[in-house]
């Protein structure tokens, strides 16, 4: 992305310039963009529109503040026809400044810049430069990035800031399966528990820990069957047989009406008591947005009428031309050194787990073969989407892998684990998460002590 480029551009200028420029940090800030060193070397159709000093704790981002001084600069680069990609740089003051240089990402339908996202990386004390950018269109302009039925989202009409919004970043897209919504067949809070509760009964303790956590679903062979409504039983301990199969679609996950081709990917054992959003507020928010304003140009369109196969096609060649970003090639990325550490959570309601494990697969064969030089995936057992998963507040829900990512890039060290902790029951459980399809295994005596745990 360009934005990336020209970040870097600054980065290089401003190293060079701060031996040759003695003033304080403050007025070299204020000045920056009339420095000649800065208008020759910076991406010629970026603008420069502002920057500010920010002393030690006076920039806040909901109550948290910046930890160390800097030098936020704010610009725009224009793309496309007639469209403008709006950008912030965080420059921390020297000596704190480590070379290091980090961009954050958007999530959802983007459209503004996280300053929180910002804040959290620029305060982790190994010195970054961190910048984020608006994904080329405003939340502002689009129903303040939410979508639903009915709604017009003029980004979604326009070709270029479509293709920004995704297609030139490093992402995934979800396409969240919208599950038929009757009293009949639609699954209840209540029955949702009752089928994680009956999972977790089964599949606990197949890791040896006792912890109400699946550490691989995929060992979990549970069988549904074993909650249908027995004759009279209260159907509140139990699932009739249109629950069973809705419960099983979600399982198996939503595929193609004419050859039964895997749309996306199942969703994961131990997941089920989030699924109320795969039930309608997901389709709500993305899917019929999506088909609505940029697959068919009709705000009336009826998303009940999806043919799950030919419009599958239609589907295909209108939006996921533009922003599917599932290719297995990374070899420009490869080629360049790159390193990639990806986590997901296994109890993610969002996105279906076994999508980034599917992926992983596809880049394997792509490059014929084992990739964990440059590419590692971390599966979280009980964990969220990014962070933790409602049920599961005994899970460590912060992830180390920064601190991984830095020793890999910089000292060639590939991560063997990641340190999990911080979970939102307030203990001081630490997690040892493995690279796929290692999983963790106890050997110590502590099964709350990441230390304890060894991969394989
Ligand atoms: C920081 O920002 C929050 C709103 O995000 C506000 O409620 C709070 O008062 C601010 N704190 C200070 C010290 O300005
Ligand atoms: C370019 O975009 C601006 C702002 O969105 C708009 O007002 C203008 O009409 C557009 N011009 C063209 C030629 O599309
Ligand atoms: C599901 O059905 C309920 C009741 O008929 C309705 O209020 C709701 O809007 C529907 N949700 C979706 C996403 O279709
Ligand atoms: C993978 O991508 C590279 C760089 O874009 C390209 O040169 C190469 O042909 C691609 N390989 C395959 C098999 O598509
Ligand atoms: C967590 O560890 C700290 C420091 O060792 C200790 O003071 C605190 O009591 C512990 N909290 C819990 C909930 O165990």
């Amino acid at each position: 992305m360009e934005l990336f480029i020209l970040a870097l551009f600054l980065l290089s200028s401003l190293a060079h310039l701060s031996n040759a420029w003695p003033q304080p940090h403050q007025q070299r800030c204020s000045t920056l963009s009339h420095h000649p060193f800065f208008l020759q070397n910076t991406h010629s159709s970026a603008k420069f529109l502002k920057s500010t000093y920010y002393p030690a704790k006076a920039l806040n981002a909901t109550n948290t503040f910046n930890e160390i001084p800097l030098c936020e600069i704010y610009g725009s680069i224009p793309y496309g026809s007639n469209n403008t990609l709006t950008f912030v740089l965080w420059l921390p003051d020297q000596p704190h400044y480590n070379d290091r240089f980090l961009a954050v990402g958007n999530g959802g339908m983007a459209g503004y810049i996280d300053y929180v996202q910002m804040l959290s990386q620029f305060n982790t004390g190994l010195g970054v430069a961190v910048a984020s950018s608006d994904a080329g269109h405003s939340a502002l302009l689009n129903n303040v990035g939410m979508g639903a039925p009915g709604v017009y989202l003029p980004y979604l009409h326009d070709r270029d800031q479509v293709q920004a919004w995704i297609h030139d970043a490093i992402s995934l897209f979800t396409p969240t399966a919208k599950h038929s919504n009757t009293t009949e067949t639609k699954l209840t809070q209540a029955e949702l528990n009752l089928m994680t509760n009956a999972v977790l009964d089964v599949c606990d303790e197949i890791d040896g820990v006792k912890d109400r956590v699946i550490e691989d679903p995929l060992k979990c062979h549970f069988d549904i069957d074993t909650l249908a409504c027995k004759p009279n039983q209260q159907s509140t301990t139990c699932l009739t047989p249109s629950k069973l199969a809705s419960a099983k679609a979600i399982y198996a996950g939503p595929r193609r009406s004419d050859n039964g081709k895997e749309l996306y990917a199942p969703f994961a054992l131990g997941s089920e008591i989030e699924w109320a959003l795969q039930e309608g507020p997901l389709a709500s928010a993305f899917s019929i947005p999506i088909l609505q304003n940029l697959v068919y140009d009709d705000l009336s369109y009826d998303a009940n009428t999806f043919n799950w196969a030919s419009d599958v096609d239609t589907l295909d060649a209108r939006a996921g031309t533009l922003i599917d970003e599932n290719s297995p090639n990374l070899s420009t990325y490869r080629n360049c050194g790159g390193k990639l550490l990806v986590s997901q959570g296994w109890a993610d309601p969002y996105n279906a787990a076994e999508l980034p494990i599917r992926h992983l697969q596809d880049i394997q064969s792509f490059f014929h073969g084992d990739i964990s030089d440059w590419y590692r995936l971390f599966m979280v057992p009980g964990g969220g989407h990014c962070g933790a998963a409602s049920y599961y507040p005994q899970v460590p829900a912060t992830y180390h892998v920064l601190e991984k990512l830095v020793e890999w890039v910089e000292r060639g060290v590939p991560p063997e684990s990641v340190l999990s902790s911080g979970p939102p029951d307030g203990s001081n459980t630490t997690r040892k998460l493995c690279p796929w399809p290692q999983t963790a295994s106890l050997v110590g005596r502590d099964s709350d002590d990441a230390a304890d745990y060894v991969c394989q």
